[in-house]
């Protein structure tokens, strides 16, 4: 699929933080941004982020800060970073001989093939991509361009900011740009061992403010029967999906749960004989 077909941010605008409007170094840099975003560079002049999107007409905008900042019109207060989140915590836990629940309920084996439908900030598809080690693969999708590009850049030029194991780990996962459905019609019967996919909970969880700075930036639509049959098509042998304990998923999907306590479960289809 081309990028215009789902890219529906067309207008980008890409500044300096405030303190910084007159230091030519951030200036270059926000240049060098704006060049890797298609975004058009304008200067700051001291506005508000508000303020920059009404004089310009813009849909996003990037504040070139060390880890680029990504504005959404209808969220002008909270910006959207990459940060590796939890998965530094779990790459120690799991370096330490502990476990990880998405581990133990995808029951990932060193070697395989894994789809990530919903990729988000990544966190999980790292975690992934150490389990399956070098001789493995993670495949990742995202249908936010915005979301896309930020990992994009932090694939690309941000590995040598980031701790070591997330950088090895994140820079071996495969990213694409492409809607779940579309890639999953496109693949082949029994094409990955395990599918994963992590939808927006339709009732956000509030203390989560790595995920409230992604949501007006993300694809929001439940799961539904549709795109979980082509995940069950081509998983060779399961698909895991996280879920809130009370989402209608439970009812409408045959998928069994992890556990049958917390706010937050792992649903697992598996595949006969498997
Ligand atoms: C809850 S987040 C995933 C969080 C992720 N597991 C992590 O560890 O950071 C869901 C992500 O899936 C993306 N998404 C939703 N529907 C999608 C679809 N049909 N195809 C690809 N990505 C989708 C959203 O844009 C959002 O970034």
């Amino acid at each position: 699929m081309s990028e215009m077909e789902i890219d529906g941010y067309k207008k980008w605008v890409c500044v300096t933080p405030v303190r910084q409007e007159e230091n030519c170094h951030a200036i270059q840099y926000a240049q060098r941004l704006a060049k890797f975003f298609d975004a058009k560079w304008v200067t700051r002049d001291s506005r508000s982020i508000a303020k920059i999107f009404s004089d310009t007409g813009a849909e996003v905008i990037v504040v070139a800060a060390d880890w680029p900042v990504f504005y959404h019109r209808d969220q002008t207060e909270n910006g959207l970073q990459y940060h590796p989140g939890m998965s530094t915590l779990r790459l120690q836990t799991l370096l330490q001989g502990g476990t990880d629940r998405l581990l133990q309920a995808a029951q990932i084996r060193p070697s395989d093939w894994v789809l990530d439908a919903t990729c988000g900030l990544a966190s999980d598809a790292v975690v992934l991509s150490y389990a399956v080690g070098r001789q493995g693969k993670v495949t990742a999708l995202e249908k936010s361009p915005v979301i896309y590009r930020m990992l994009q850049h932090a694939q690309t030029e941000g590995l040598e900011h980031l701790p070591q194991q997330i950088s090895t780990w994140l820079s071996r996962i495969d990213l694409l740009h492409q809607d779940a459905l579309q890639f999953l019609r496109q693949s082949s019967h029994q094409q990955y061992d395990v599918i994963y996919i992590d939808p927006m909970f339709q009732e956000p969880i509030m203390n989560s403010p790595g995920i409230a700075a992604l949501r007006p930036f993300a694809y929001k639509e439940p799961l539904d029967e549709i795109l979980f049959a082509e995940a069950c098509r081509v998983t060779r042998q399961r698909v895991v999906i996280k879920a809130r304990a009370h989402d209608s998923i439970w009812r409408r999907l045959p998928i069994q749960p992890d556990k049958l306590s917390g706010r937050v479960r792992y649903g697992i289809w598996e595949r006969e004989g498997t």
